[in-house]
């Protein structure tokens, strides 16, 4: 079987359904696209309280591995895990259909702004999964972590951004988040049916906002700690 009967064969395996459709799987897509970016603005706001010292972040990440006695923690990797592997599967196969349909009309119309931004997608999105299993080893389980203590969070966040490698690569993965956020909060205002000429400045501004916003707070922890602003 050549490469492109066997894409055919795995769409039509999707069958006819709401998710096999292309359209389900945006919507899909740009649903748990909104959870994720919800967990990450709320992961930077948490995150602010190393400003606030040792104390304040250790109270903190204690707080949220013992809420619910201790299942909360549970409960959320598990609903984050789902929604990770959900919005990767969409991306793939949408990806993997695209490639064997031949949209020769809606080419015609979007030919640069479309391949860019779905390509960007792509490679940024591989980016981000490989910083989030690089992040788990580093301050959650400290595999990968160079003096990790489980009952100090903020001395791990600390010592981890003191070796410049790491904060690079930190740096440089949010600069990815940035990328994949912009598309993103743009596409899936799309796939809600917001793009109307009305409402696009609107959304050019909330997609940047957001993104910008979270970007440069996440950016500064590491600069924070290279720079002993945070020590
Ligand atoms: C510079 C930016 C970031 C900093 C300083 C940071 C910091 C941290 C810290 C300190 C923890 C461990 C908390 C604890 O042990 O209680 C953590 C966990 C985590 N972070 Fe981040 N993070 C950053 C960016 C991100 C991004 C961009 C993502 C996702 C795209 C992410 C996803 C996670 C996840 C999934 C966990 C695990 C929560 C758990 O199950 O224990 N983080 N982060």
């Amino acid at each position: 079987m050549s490469v492109a009967e066997h894409r055919i064969a795995g769409a039509e395996a999707r069958g006819h359904g709401f998710i096999a459709s292309s359209v389900g799987r945006k919507v899909i897509m740009a649903a748990t696209g909104v959870i994720l970016f919800a967990f990450v603005t709320v992961h930077m706001i948490g995150n602010l309280q190393a400003y606030l010292g040792a104390e304040g972040f250790n109270a903190y990440a204690k707080f949220l591995q013992t809420m619910l006695h201790g299942g909360g923690i549970w409960m959320f990797r598990a609903v984050m895990l789902a929604v990770t592997v959900v919005h990767i599967w969409a991306a793939v196969t949408l990806t993997l259909d695209n490639r064997t349909a031949r949209p020769v009309g809606y080419r015609a119309l979007q030919p640069i702004a479309s391949t860019w931004a779905s390509r960007t997608m792509r490679w940024s999105g591989v980016i981000l999964a490989v910083f989030i299993v690089y992040h788990l080893l580093d301050l959650t389980t400290g595999t990968v972590h160079a003096s990790f203590d489980p009952t100090n969070p903020y001395a791990n966040f600390v010592n981890g951004f003191k070796v410049p490698a790491v904060a690079g690569f930190y740096i440089l993965a949010q600069l990815c988040l940035g990328l994949h956020m912009w598309h993103g909060v743009w596409s899936f205002t799309q796939t809600l049916g917001l793009a109307h000429p009305s409402y696009d400045s609107l959304r050019r501004a909330f997609a940047s906002g957001l993104t910008l916003l979270v970007v440069a707070v996440n950016i500064s922890y590491p600069v924070a700690v290279l720079t002993g602003l945070i020590h």
